[in-house]
């Protein structure tokens, strides 16, 4: 097999229309992608043809809706080939699973217990823990980040010790794209005893995620950047991690059984599932995951890389660009700034020529704090980009800064 990108594209309604006058070029795929006939037709199938509120159900349409909800359960965990689908919770996205984690494995935590996690975060994967700084009085730590954009691996295991009880750490930064050594930082973790949750809301999409192979205790993603739609995210847990676990909300569905001075919880997944759930975004996710199945997903990756290569090939040397991110063998997410220009202008003036590029702190203060600058542009691609629209993204990007020059 190999990927036909102009096959892809054809399955994505919303590239076909037009911004300023020009042909649409997303290029804002890190923040959310867009979504294929495959995900939109499954949502509206399931809200024409089945739809009903999921679990103990007695009738056809409760049983039908179920059934589904589970599929999409199960092809989650054959995506990211975890051991059962009871491992595989549904929340809301990336930022809820790591709620999830930071409240209820947190709640066990003390005073001087100690939480690794690294400067390349999103706030997503910092904010949660802070609140654990503030409410348990745990320790946080942050593993450095070197100036190509990677993780100090040496002064990570110097941070490791007997008080160390989570490592927190993205697979793919959002913004340096860099891809990181998840396996190691794992085996370095479990040697203390550590726990370990991996933020994967971009490696999910450009890498090949086997949550078995890695080791990781927790893995995090959400459905709205992986093709599916918002409102859905997942957490993958151990089994014996989750089996410990405290619930995170109170409600229906997560409960074993309810009587005025007692109360017990449901099993994994459903004890962290409280609530209706969002049963047409999970199946969403899911038809989202079997349309990327059905891709060779090496030849699509390979086209990312190729997107991103072409760009930096064609910009090589600019004088007036500055990159942050140059790790060896990172994922297809281009930040920079532009020398005499703000961000928010560049991506402003790119719009003008229908290219969508991300400008900000892109949830990440500390890092871009890291790098001296209070903000960045940023390029991140997806299956459905071309090679010729990497190069109107640089032919529009040599003009806009002639306005700055
Ligand atoms: C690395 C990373 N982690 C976490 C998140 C949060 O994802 P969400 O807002 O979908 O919960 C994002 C979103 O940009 C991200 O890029």
């Amino acid at each position: 097999m190999t990927f036909d990108v102009q096959a892809a594209r054809a399955e994505f309604p919303i590239l076909s229309r037009q911004v300023n006058g020009k042909p649409l070029i997303y290029l804002d795929n890190g923040a959310s992608a867009q979504k294929p006939r495959a995900v939109i037709g499954a949502m509206s199938a399931l809200m024409e043809g089945s739809y009903a509120n999921v679990h103990r159900g007695l009738h056809t349409l409760a049983n039908e809706t179920t059934d589904a909800y589970e599929r999409a359960r199960e092809s989650v965990r054959r995506f990211i080939n975890a051991g059962s689908a009871d491992e595989v919770i549904f929340t809301k996205g990336a930022t809820e699973a790591i709620n999830l984690v930071a409240s209820s494995f947190g709640s066990t935590l003390q005073a001087g217990d100690e939480i690794v996690l690294s400067v390349m975060e999103h706030h997503a994967n910092i904010v949660p823990w802070h609140f654990l700084r503030e409410r348990h009085g745990v320790v946080l730590k942050f593993i450095p980040v070197t100036d190509e954009g990677e993780l100090d691996m040496a002064a990570y295991q110097a941070l490791l010790g007997p008080k160390t009880k989570m490592v927190a750490v993205s697979h793919m930064s959002n913004v340096l794209g860099t891809l990181n050594p998840v396996r190691a930082i794992v085996d370095e973790a479990h040697a203390v005893g550590a726990a370990v949750l991996i933020d994967g809301a971009q490696a999910i999409v450009h890498g090949i995620v086997d949550v078995a192979e890695l080791d990781v205790d927790f893995y995090a993603f959400s459905g709205h950047k992986l093709y599916g739609p918002t409102g859905i995210g997942v957490l993958y847990g151990k089994a014996e991690r989750l089996a410990a676990m405290r619930p995170y909300q109170g409600g229906g569905e997560m409960i074993g059984t309810v009587a005025l001075d007692n109360i017990t919880y449901a099993d994994p997944p459903h004890r962290f599932e409280a609530g209706t759930p969002a049963i047409v975004e999970a199946v969403g996710l899911g038809a989202a995951i079997e349309w990327l199945e059905t891709l060779d997903r090496p030849a699509v990756l390979a086209h990312e890389h190729a997107l991103l290569a072409r760009v930096e090939e064609r910009l090589d040397g600019a004088n007036w660009l500055s990159k942050i991110g140059t790790a060896p063998g990172k994922g297809a997410i281009f930040s920079f700034n532009v020398e005499g220009a703000h961000a928010h202008d560049i991506a402003q003036i790119l719009d003008r020529y229908g290219v969508a590029v991300r400008a900000g702190t892109h949830c990440a203060e500390p890092l871009l704090k890291r790098f001296g600058v209070t903000s960045s542009a940023r390029a991140s691609f997806a299956l459905y980009n071309t090679l010729e629209e990497a190069d109107a993204f640089v032919d529009a990007l040599t003009k806009a800064r002639t306005f700055f020059a």
